[in-house]
């Protein structure tokens, strides 16, 4: 649909996320046309700037990421007008009043509120804009953009929820997870429901296991307080990761209805087993980064990066078994894992099929149907083939398709997201109950780790500690990526 004029105030706006993927995205889509004209974008941050060094602190943000399109100078000059900022202490009262103030001077009552903040802040925020009636849409619609993590735990999740429904109705309340904004992502929905092949193999007859694997070649990046609260459990697995189970694992969403998305990744997030204090050991493992050496750099150990407690037991890797407890899916692992200084950045999906049943050549392999998320973008299947010559040699061959086949850049998920939000479309923006639930399944996970023992250590540039095989069980190894 058309874009619809609005106000989109940025809370954060100084911010690392918002420098790096927000002002990018939103110059983006403004530059290709996306926004509507009379869009005002206002920035809110703690330190004072004249309005023409906000502009000059914007215009440099864009310079300087990488994940800018293509500057034409006109847009920057027109997408400056169209910036306004406020400072102020989002403790008190005052700076929602200018807020509000600015947001009724504009021709349109519509304002989407993103909080790239701290969540500690978005209480405060989401009540300081209430009480200034910045929530009701008597006249307009009012939305709040949330960036994850939404809570640490189960209760605080609750808790956050139910303080934020006091004045937000639920359907207002947008919670951003980056990975499903990814065009590749999107792909595996049209791969599956756009394809009649792939459907009648999705299940527990032809299905071995499924792995999902986001590996980081990064470190900490000097978010060492942020990280060092989070790890790796909370920092991906319980947001990024089971929103990638989800979408492999859901039932087909019934067409045309907003929500039929949201109430499948629901579902399949409600049938996947809990971890449990008793079953931790068997289907989890965790690690801390220790030194090691990558790209030829020699790099330090966790516990020795900048603001981390050299005492610290928080997991820098995580892999763990998952199983979806319905129809489709009994007995068939889910192996998840991610992890910071890994050998390379790679996200992927691999759904590994069963050996044939009865194998008349030696050598024969699974089938995989692997979704690269990134880099590389593609799927790719894996089959067993004839090698030339006189022998039934069996070899793997790889069917490959690339995206760069359509000669086309990916947009970035920040964008889709930020538009999506734009025009009232939540399908990919996770709902509270698949939050919950995505907490139920690693709170058990999250005591037990906090109570008691410590990660293994790996050494940087290895895929992570040794006992993740182990996990897999007899016959089933990780996939080299
Ligand atoms: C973020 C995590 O949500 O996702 C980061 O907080 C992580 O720690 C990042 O590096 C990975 O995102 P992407 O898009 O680079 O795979």
């Amino acid at each position: 649909s058309a874009p619809e004029p609005a106000t989109l105030v940025i809370f954060g706006v100084s911010g690392d996320l918002a420098r790096r993927k927000l002002l990018p995205a939103i110059f983006g889509l403004f530059q290709d046309g996306l926004l509507s004209s009379a869009v005002q974008i206002l920035g809110v941050g703690r330190q004072e700037m004249l309005a023409g060094e906000f502009q000059s602190f914007v215009e440099q943000a864009l310079r300087e990421s990488s994940e800018t399109d293509e500057i034409d100078e006109a847009s920057l000059g027109a997408f400056l007008e169209t910036l306004a900022y406020c400072a102020g202490d989002l403790a008190g009262p005052e700076v929602y009043g200018q807020i509000a103030a600015l947001c009724s001077e504009h021709e349109t009552s519509n304002a989407l509120f993103y909080l790239s903040l701290p969540p500690s802040l978005f209480i405060t925020v989401s009540d300081g804009l209430a009480a200034q009636g910045l929530h009701r849409q008597d006249e307009g619609w009012r939305r709040l953009v949330i960036e994850k993590p939404f809570g640490r735990d189960l209760e605080s999740a609750r808790d956050l929820q139910a303080r934020l429904t006091r004045h937000w109705d639920e359907s207002q309340i947008y919670r951003i997870d980056h990975y499903l904004g990814k065009e590749t992502v999107q792909n595996l929905l049209a791969i599956r429901f756009g394809n009649a092949i792939f459907e009648p193999l999705w299940n527990r007859n032809l299905i071995d296991h499924v792995q999902i694997t986001a590996s980081e070649d990064l470190g900490l990046e000097g978010r060492a307080g942020y990280y060092e609260e989070a790890g790796a459990v909370r920092d991906m697995l319980q947001n990024h990761l089971l929103q990638l189970l989800a979408l492999t694992a859901m039932e087909p969403p019934a067409p045309g209805s907003p929500d039929a998305l949201r109430d499948e990744k629901a579902k399949v997030l409600q049938a996947t087993r809990r971890i449990t204090p008793e079953t931790v050991d068997e289907v989890a493992v965790r690690g801390q980064y220790a030194a090691g050496t990558l790209y030829g750099e020699r790099l330090a150990a966790y516990k020795d990066e900048n603001g981390v407690d050299p005492d610290s037991r928080t997991a820098t890797y995580v892999a763990v078994r998952l199983e979806v407890d319905n129809w489709r899916w009994q007995g068939v692992p889910f192996f998840l894992r991610t992890g910071k200084r890994l050998p390379k950045k790679v996200t992927e999906i691999a759904v590994v099929f069963k050996r044939p049943p009865l194998s008349i050549f030696p050598n024969v392999e699974r089938n995989v149907l692997a979704f690269r998320i990134q880099p590389d973008e593609g799927v790719s299947l894996k089959i067993s083939s004839k090698m030339p010559g006189q022998e039934m040699d069996l070899r793997e061959v790889v069917m490959d398709f690339r995206y760069d086949a359509f000669g086309a850049p990916l947009e970035s998920p920040y964008s889709r997201l930020l538009l999506d939000a734009l025009t009232g479309d939540a399908s990919l923006f996770p709902r509270a109950e698949e939050v919950m639930e995505s907490w139920r399944i690693v709170q058990g996970l999250i005591d037990t780790w906090e109570g008691q023992g410590r990660p293994q250590l790996y050494t940087s540039g290895t895929w992570g500690p040794d006992d993740a095989d182990r996990l897999m069980g007899e016959g089933r190894r990780w996939r080299r990526l």
